[in-house]
């Protein structure tokens, strides 16, 4: 009987080990620490002047002018680029909603739905990402911007078809003219002016006005979720001034045995269906099948829902319960998920006016 009891008692011991470890108490960040927290996470403020724009995102690649962005923004709402001519980008894309769908996955040309269930990402502050798909496969807008144009369930042109489109139209050969010179109506180009377009669409929120100075954007709940999201992690993921989109990193990072293994009156065993903590809709498992998914930018993210790669999350409440647990190890009390949602609201702002328009 006694090896028994020490056996179990030894395994009860393994098992709750983590439970005692005592966990560290949150150093209490007052604003001028925050700052600091934050710009060593290259967490900065979206620039209010073109100046500030311009030296953030433009390229000797595609240099911004301020017809090349009224182009792009052009081409970003014509349903000329789709094969049925009723799909634009602004379709998946719809800037006043957060600059996604708000649908759990998208639904391009003759009510096409993803293959793999993937939801709409938002286009605002996505020229900041050094990663972009949910996979991370390619790195600049302008690059971007060829996917959806050819996929068969987006926009289902192929390059020559888009190209030839917009020859025969009169109006898009000047503007073009105007933009590259004579006769440059090329999927490249067609690619880089949408590119400079989405080069301008930042935008800025409360979160911003902190950190450039002003104490009193956020609230005190705001900068408690704002030192938890910075003294618990969050932000080694979520970094860089688009607070999110720099990184490819493993999803779920941590399993638990509990996801496995349920227990009720009588013992069940069950393996799981989903090795995400939510349903496996779609069946999408990242960069090269592995579970490496692009860290999503959180500017925003309170009018994005629903959450993570396949629309499956609701409620942004859960989705931060479900990063604390599996990214973090540490899942958060039901008030620091307060807490941080409610930081994670001052994230929201509107597409900054760089005064392109008037020009
Ligand atoms: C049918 C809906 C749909 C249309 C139309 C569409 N997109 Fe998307 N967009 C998506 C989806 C879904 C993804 C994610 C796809 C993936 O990861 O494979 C995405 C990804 C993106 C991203 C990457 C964002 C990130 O954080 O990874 C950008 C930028 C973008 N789209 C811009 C555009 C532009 C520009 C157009 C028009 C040329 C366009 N989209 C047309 C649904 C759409
Ligand atoms: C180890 C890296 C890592 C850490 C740490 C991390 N995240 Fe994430 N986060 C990700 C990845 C990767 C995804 C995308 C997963 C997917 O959709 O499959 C994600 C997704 C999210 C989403 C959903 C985004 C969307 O557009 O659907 C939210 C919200 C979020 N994280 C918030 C947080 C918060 C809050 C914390 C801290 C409690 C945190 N994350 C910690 C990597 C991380």
């Amino acid at each position: 009987m006694r090896p028994l009891l020490i056996t179990i008692l030894v395994f009860a011991g393994i098992l709750l080990l983590p439970y005692a470890v005592p966990t560290s108490p949150d150093r209490e960040l007052n604003a001028t620490q925050l700052r600091q927290e934050a710009a060593g996470h290259n967490l900065h403020p979206i620039p209010r002047t073109r100046e500030g724009l311009l030296h953030l995102v433009d390229t000797a690649d595609n240099p911004l002018t301020p017809e090349k962005i009224a182009l792009g923004k052009r081409l970003f709402f014509d349903p000329i680029l789709s094969r049925d001519r009723t799909v634009s980008c602004a379709s998946c894309h719809i800037l006043q909603e957060g600059g996604d769908d708000n649908r759990p996955a998208a639904v391009g040309y003759k009510g096409r739905v993803n293959p793999h269930h993937l939801n709409s990402p938002t286009v605002l502050n996505a020229a900041l990402e050094r990663y972009e798909f949910w996979d991370g496969r390619v790195h600049t807008v302008e690059e971007q911007a060829g996917g959806p144009i050819q996929a068969h369930f987006e926009m289902n042109l192929t390059p020559r078809e888009a190209v030839e489109r917009l020859r025969s139209d009169r109006s898009y050969r000047e503007a073009f003219g105007q933009v590259f010179g004579e006769n440059n109506i090329t999927f490249a180009n067609i690619r880089r002016a949408i590119g400079a377009y989405e080069r301008t669409l930042l935008t800025r929120g409360p979160f911003d006005a902190f950190l450039e100075g002003n104490d009193t954007a956020l609230s005190p709940a705001q900068k408690r979720g704002m030192t938890l999201f910075l003294e618990r992690g969050c932000a080694g993921c979520h970094a860089g001034t688009s607070v999110g989109g720099q990184f490819v990193k493993r999803f779920p990072l941590r399993r638990y045995w509990d996801d496995y293994l349920g227990f009720s009156l009588f013992p069940k065993f069950y393996w799981k269906r989903s090795e995400f903590p939510f349903d496996n809709v779609g069946d999408f498992h990242g960069r090269d099948g592995h579970d490496f998914f692009r860290v999503p930018v959180l500017r925003n993210i309170a009018r994005t829902a629903p959450y993570f790669h396949n629309g499956a999350v609701k409620d942004l409440h859960e989705a931060v319960r479900i990063m604390s647990k599996y990214q973090l190890g540490r899942e958060f009390t039901p008030a620091e998920i307060n807490d941080t949602v409610t930081f994670l609201k001052s994230l929201s702002g509107k597409p900054v006016d760089y005064g392109y328009e008037r020009e």
